[in-house]
């Protein structure tokens, strides 16, 4: 009789502990937060200047700093693809969350300048860096790319499906800029950068995320030619129809009343308020427009970190080069939150709060 009574008591013990075990299982599975816990970046070397602009369209440098804030940016060589640049900040962003390339399930790439429509400038990437074991796909969202790619690589790695995800943005916007048009040629500049995602580790939280779009303004900005829509003719060359165009003065409206209502959004989401943001990482269009979203926010100018003035705007690589240089000059502390926010094309818009935590 004690031998069956003993039997139960061992039987019932072990099914507790299972229980506690799967609901650990589970809790673990809830509370997986998906993390940046590498960066890295890349911008070519060749500089080009306002005084070099000047000679090339009607422009002048007192125009271009007062108006963007920009006096310089990087051009890639006419050898040097975003795929290559791309894979530059790759290597950067593995070595610093210390990760191998066979560690990555996905690679995900953020362009609007990509080295083909197809195959993808992931594949590209892929391919360059041997990593046959990850899928990859690239992610058109313009400017905004890098925010679009970040919540993805949280809803793959929160849900499990993948462990590691390379997310890189990189762009050749010189490929696509007119330097005959005045009104877009100054604006743009070449680079890439990468970041590793993860669900543990010391790094950067990806808490929240809000991302926006409408189509109904797509034409504000926009390459119109060499999709299916315009294929590529004599008459498209002719017309500079395979160049970027951007309506500026509506776009700007645009992008301070996005951006801001995302960011507003985002820190609702993840009660908080501006007073708690560390760091606000904008993207880097134009210094007016930052200088607005900081007003707006009342965020102190030294806590808005700032590009545009030596790389202009690189498309889908602004806040991913930006969130690399800032980390490399300033230490976050645990529960730090940065606010990034993007705005572009498309048109598309976002924010996210980034938060340091230590494992
Ligand atoms: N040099 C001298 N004059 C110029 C130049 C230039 N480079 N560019 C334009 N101008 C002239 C215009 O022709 C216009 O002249 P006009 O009054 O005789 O017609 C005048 O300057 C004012 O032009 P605006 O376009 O009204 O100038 P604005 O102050 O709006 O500045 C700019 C233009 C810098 C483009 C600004 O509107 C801007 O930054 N817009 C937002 C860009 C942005 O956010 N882009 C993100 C999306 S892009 C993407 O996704 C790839």
């Amino acid at each position: 009789m004690t031998t069956v009574y003993f039997k139960m008591l061992i039987i019932s013990l072990s099914a507790i502990l299972s229980f506690i075990f799967i609901f650990k299982e589970m809790d673990m599975t809830k509370h997986a937060v998906a993390r940046i816990i590498g960066i890295g970046s890349y911008l070519p070397a060749r500089i080009l200047t306002n005084q070099e602009l000047e000679k090339m369209v009607n422009t002048s440098n007192e125009w271009i700093v007062s108006r963007t804030g920009m006096q310089e940016r990087r051009l890639a060589a006419i050898d040097e693809f975003p795929s290559d640049m791309g894979i530059k900040a790759a290597i950067h962003a593995l070595k610093a969350a210390g990760k191998e390339v066979t560690d990555i399930d996905m690679i995900l790439v953020a362009s609007m300048s990509p080295d083909y429509l197809s195959p993808s400038t992931a594949n590209l990437i892929q391919a360059g860096l041997k990593a046959q074991q990850a899928a990859a796909m690239d992610v058109q969202a313009a400017c905004t790319g890098f925010l679009y790619e970040l919540s993805i690589a949280k809803a793959y790695i929160e849900s499990g499906m993948y462990q590691c995800i390379l997310v890189v943005a990189t762009e050749k916007m010189s490929s696509f800029i007119d330097y005959e048009d005045r009104t877009t040629c100054v604006l743009f500049g070449d680079g890439a950068a990468a970041a590793v995602v993860t669900a543990y580790g010391k790094g950067l939280a990806i808490d929240t995320i809000c991302l926006g779009a409408d189509g109904e303004l797509s034409q504000l900005a926009m390459i119109p030619a060499g999709g299916s829509r315009h294929p590529a003719s004599h008459e498209t060359v002719t017309q500079r129809l395979h160049y970027f165009k951007m309506t500026g003065n509506e776009v700007f409206k645009h992008a301070v009343r996005r951006m801001s209502a995302a960011a507003r959004e985002c820190l609702k989401k993840a009660h908080l308020t501006e007073t708690d943001v560390s760091w606000l990482v904008p993207h880097q269009a134009n210094k007016r427009i930052i200088d607005a979203m900081a007003k707006q926010f009342n965020i102190a100018e030294e806590k808005v970190y700032q590009t545009v003035h030596k790389y202009g705007n690189t498309s889908a690589s602004s806040i991913a080069i930006a969130l690399d240089e800032l980390q490399l000059e300033h230490h976050f502390e645990p529960g730090e939150h940065l606010l990034l926010t993007a705005f572009g094309g498309g048109l598309t818009w976002g924010a996210a709060i980034l938060t340091q935590i230590m494992e």
